[in-house]
């Protein structure tokens, strides 16, 4: 039987048939700017250790420590406590040119600390510094790989031009993931709404449609229209 790991991510496991991800699987969360990726990304961290005690460390790619921190903080997820009980770890990885997504520093962290949950926020940072398309898709594949050999689940962050979600544009690497889903905006008559669509979840049957998406004070939520 496959395990499956809840997100805890306010209204999204429900769009699930399975209510969560599976365990071990890798899922790119794929959108544009703004988009609530990287809060989306700490709310796995986030719930999976207050609401399930699982181990995860997030693994930030374009922000510092620091920022990630107070991001949680005025969207009412304190990282504190977590951050001191060892069941939350953030961690900064600089992107030189040519380096490994998960270099050997964080890569002993997951071995020594076994986190359940990874995020890693984002991969974009990797591609513009990749020396072409191929070498990006290696770096990915090899650590695709790594974090399989580790058996954690992973959600990775990854931005994409285009999310006309009539005329999808796929890259590469959206084919590499065991799940994909795509998060954007629509225009509904004079202002724009969040929404949030899964396009695969290897697995799993899922919802098919579009999702509103709110953040508040209180972080990100899925919604589901019946
Ligand atoms: N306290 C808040 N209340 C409402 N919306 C917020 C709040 N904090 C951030 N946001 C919204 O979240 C967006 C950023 O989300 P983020 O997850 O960083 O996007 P992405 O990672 O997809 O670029 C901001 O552009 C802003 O609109
Ligand atoms: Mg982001």
């Amino acid at each position: 039987m496959v395990g499956i790991i809840k997100t805890g991510i306010p209204g999204l496991d429900t769009v699930f048939e399975k209510k969560g991800f599976i365990s071990n699987s890798s899922v790119l969360v794929s959108g544009e700017p703004g988009a609530g990726k990287t809060i989306l990304a700490l709310e796995f961290i986030y719930y999976g250790a207050k609401e399930y005690k699982e181990p995860g460390i997030f693994v930030s790619s374009e922000q510092s420590v620091e920022k990630i921190r107070e991001l949680a903080f005025v969207l009412n997820m304190p990282l504190e406590q977590y951050e001191k009980n060892g069941l939350i770890t953030i961690k900064k990885v600089n992107i030189a040119k040519g380096g490994e997504m998960l270099p050997d520093q964080i890569l002993n962290e997951i071995k020594s600390k076994k986190p359940k949950r990874v995020v890693l926020d984002s991969i974009t940072p990797f591609e513009l510094l990749a020396a072409d398309q191929r070498d990006f898709r290696l770096k990915l594949l090899s650590m695709l790989e790594e974090i399989n050999r580790q058996g954690v689940t992973l959600l990775a962050t990854g931005e994409k031009k285009l999310t006309d979600f009539d005329r999808i544009s796929f890259n590469a690497e959206d084919f590499l993931f065991d799940g994909l889903i795509l998060m954007g905006r629509q225009r509904k008559t004079v202002n724009y709404q969040r929404v949030l669509s899964i396009i695969k979840m290897r697995g799993t049957k899922h919802s098919e449609e579009l999702h509103p998406v709110e953040i508040t004070e209180n972080g990100l939520r899925v919604l589901t229209i019946k």
